[in-house]
């Protein structure tokens, strides 16, 4: 198995090394533009393995795509990352061009990977880089959702002073401060709805702690976060080269799932060896089915944008 992660900075650092760690290769090829930089990490990474007794082949590469030939599964964070006061949207100029040269290169080397995207506005970024490929739909994934679930865990699990293991909690819809939908009503504790300890006031705090969960940590850090970003995309890499079939809400091209169309956004999925391999259906209420219309609306908006791009 070979895996390439193209951006060193740190989401991409961070996943990389997360990959190395669980072994999900033996090689991994981390690739940035800025000279030095990924040769520089992968050599730190490396010397981290002798350490944590972990044997994987880490190359660095500076944006020699040759290196990357073969992978199996690309992880794209490359653009740039938002300031303070900055929303992921305002980042479509810079990353939009960025994020179909990267793809273009990564399949000249690379014809059959599958690819993960977390760049950001991540979901229409996921929705370039499948319309600009022609890929099949089973091989582009947009990283968005698990990060916003690990967030939304994690404000549930303070709140019920309870292990963020025996949570479970999905957020679905677009990857954005005001479109993603923390599903409360469908959040368990070991199996028991959350809203039977929590009430409501409690749980609208939470689900609004999450949608503001990465401009929260922008604003604390002075750049976007990295440690659960990285954190990620790593495990969702693990579920496809482990073949795990695990069920992680991500961002997927739609084809009436949900009620929408020709667009991505984040569902259910379950991911394997092929990729996203179906998606499952949550059966929203009205008014969940309601937002992740609304949630459809703006991504959909941001999509247009992308005519209007010369990329
Ligand atoms: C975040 C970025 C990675 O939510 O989108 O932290």
């Amino acid at each position: 198995m070979k895996i390439t992660v193209v951006g060193a900075g740190a989401v991409g650092a961070t996943c990389a090394d997360n990959i190395a760690r669980r072994e999900l290769a033996e090689e991994v090829v981390l690739l940035d533009i800025k000279e030095g930089l990924s040769e520089g990490k992968g050599l730190d990474m490396l010397q981290a393995s002798t350490l944590l007794d972990c044997d994987v082949k880490i190359t660095g590469s500076t944006n020699n795509y040759e290196l990357t030939a073969g992978s199996d599964v690309v992880v794209i964070t490359s653009g740039i990352p938002r300031k303070p006061g900055m929303t992921r949207e305002e980042l479509i100029g810079i990353n939009a061009g960025i994020v179909k040269g990267v793809t273009e290169n990564i399949l000249k080397h690379s014809p059959d990977a599958i690819f993960v995207i977390i760049s950001n506005p991540m979901d229409t970024m996921t929705y370039l880089a499948l319309k600009s490929s022609g890929l099949p739909k089973n091989r582009i994934i947009g990283m968005g959702g698990i990060l916003d679930s690990a967030r939304f865990k994690t404000y549930l699990s303070l709140a019920l002073k309870c292990s963020p293991n025996d949570l479970q909690a999905s957020v679905i819809g677009g990857h954005g401060d005001t479109t993603m939908i923390p599903l409360t009503r469908l959040a368990t504790l070991s199996g028991v709805p959350v809203g039977n300890f929590l009430d409501a006031e409690t749980l609208g705090k939470v689900a609004s702690d999450t949608m503001v969960g990465g401009a929260t940590l922008t604003k604390l850090i002075g750049t976007s976060a990295w440690y659960a970003p990285g954190a990620a995309g790593a495990i969702l890499v693990e579920s496809i080269v482990r073949d795990q079939k695990r069920l992680f809400p991500c961002s997927v091209y739609l084809e009436g799932e949900y009620g929408q169309s020709d667009i991505c956004l984040g569902v259910p999925v379950v991911l394997g060896r092929s990729g996203w391999e179906s998606i499952v259906d949550f059966n929203l209420n009205e008014e969940e089915q309601a937002a992740f219309n609304k949630s459809a609306d703006a991504v959909r908006n941001m999509n247009n944008v992308l005519e209007t791009l010369e990329i």
